[in-house]
């Protein structure tokens, strides 16, 4: 088991006993790109997580970090560090920096950890070493820090230590996730309601492409920009908007002519998923599943063909459940050019899909096809043996 095989690796570097943190991946119903536009979204934790073992180590300077899954060590000064090119320590180190930013005390400590969340497959497994261990040092430390406040702290990390200015949907899914619900999230006021989430007959399957995707050298903080652009054309007829949240598709058209091509198709994917996540709220209300499927497929195709942010990958594996009708919708997931999908799929056809899919990817692709089951569960936790 995970967690024993973390404490057993821990105890056998350090001979010390931690404390277990349990913080897990995400997956989002819909609202993609939408967090850094002030608007709505939609994830779920969810039964992928990292495990972590945490100790202070009696030194009021040194850490030591160990990878256990890629079997690397990392040690580095409380006093003297930096981002490196090196990934994983620099989500960990940007946690450290944060929690010393807002004037906490830390002292020298030793961390293992270990997961089964697929690196790369959109499912935020950095999002979860952030929280992992700014949730563990919170308790060892009695640093006194709200999970709201963690969550936020989270976020700086990832924009300070690894470049990628990314929105507040990950480290919130991670922290404030709960068991059988999805969560709808307000990214303006940071107001949210858990929404249970009952799928009948239904399940929801992840089938990862395995292209592995960069957000930081992919086109991620572009999109940023280009959303920021757009407001900033429409601010001089709309003063009183300060992003794309405060948007409507009758503004943007009214305003057509001042926009390039691009930026207007990005505008418009934000506007129309904003609307998807208020949409699929309802939906989800009604017990509509047939909607929520609707709404999963629409949204693909704004990220295909507006945001463009898909891959060809990705766009045969929705293809694909487009042709069973015992899949009511489908989409990529996360900030895309890789990673996975997500199908909401007849139970009884889960099987058959999946040999379906695997086969007929691989003779695309020549790549092989992930695929697995997801329920939603708790955010960052302590765990015990
Ligand atoms: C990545 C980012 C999130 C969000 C998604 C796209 O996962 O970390 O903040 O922007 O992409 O929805």
């Amino acid at each position: 088991m995970l967690k024993s095989r973390v404490a057993e690796q821990f105890y056998e570097l350090y001979s010390n006993d931690p404390i277990l943190i349990k913080a897990p991946g995400r997956i989002n119903i819909i609202g993609e790109h939408t967090d850094y536009n002030d608007g709505f979204v939609f994830p779920a934790a969810i039964d992928k997580y990292i495990v972590f073992a945490i100790a202070p180590n009696g030194s009021s300077r040194q850490c030591r970090l160990h990878a256990l899954d890629m079997q690397e060590s990392f040690e580095f000064d409380l006093t003297d560090f930096q981002p490196l090119n090196k990934k994983w320590p620099n989500y960990l180190m940007g946690v450290v920096s944060e929690l010393q930013l807002l004037g906490k005390k830390i002292q020298g400590f030793d961390c293992v950890f270990s997961g089964n969340i697929p690196i790369g497959g959109g499912l935020s497994s950095s999002a979860a070493l952030e929280c992992g261990l700014a949730y563990g040092l919170n308790v060892l430390f009695d640093l006194n820090i709200s999970k709201l406040q963690l969550t936020r702290l989270t976020q700086r990390a990832e924009h300070h230590f690894t470049g990628v200015k990314c929105g507040i949907m990950d480290q919130f899914a991670s922290m404030m996730g709960k068991v059988e619900h999805a969560i709808k999230l307000d990214c303006r006021s940071l107001e949210y309601s858990y929404f249970k989430l009952n799928l009948g007959e239904y399940e929801l399957l992840l089938c990862d492409s395995n292209v592995k995707h960069s957000l930081a050298s992919s086109a991620y903080n572009t999109r940023r920009l280009e959303c920021d652009t757009g407001v900033a054309i429409l601010k001089k007829h709309y003063p009183e908007i300060t992003s794309l949240r405060d948007v409507t598709l009758d503004m943007l058209k009214a305003e057509r002519e001042a926009f390039s091509e691009v930026i207007f198709k990005r505008c418009q994917f934000v506007v129309d998923e904003n609307q998807r996540v208020v949409e699929i709220g309802k939906a989800l209300e009604n017990n509509d599943l047939q909607a929520v499927g609707r709404l999963l497929f629409e949204g693909h195709k704004g990220l295909r063909e507006l945001y463009e942010v898909s891959c060809k990958e990705l766009d045969f594996l929705v293809e694909l459940a487009q042709k069973g009708t015992y899949i009511l919708g489908a989409r990529m997931m996360g900030g895309g050019f890789g990673g996975c999908t997500i199908n909401l799929i007849h139970r009884s056809k889960v099987a058959y899909f999946r040999d379906h899919a695997q086969r007929q990817y691989e003779f695309r692709f020549g790549k092989k096809l992930s695929t697995f089951k997801v329920v939603c569960s708790d955010g960052v936790k302590m765990i015990r043996l």
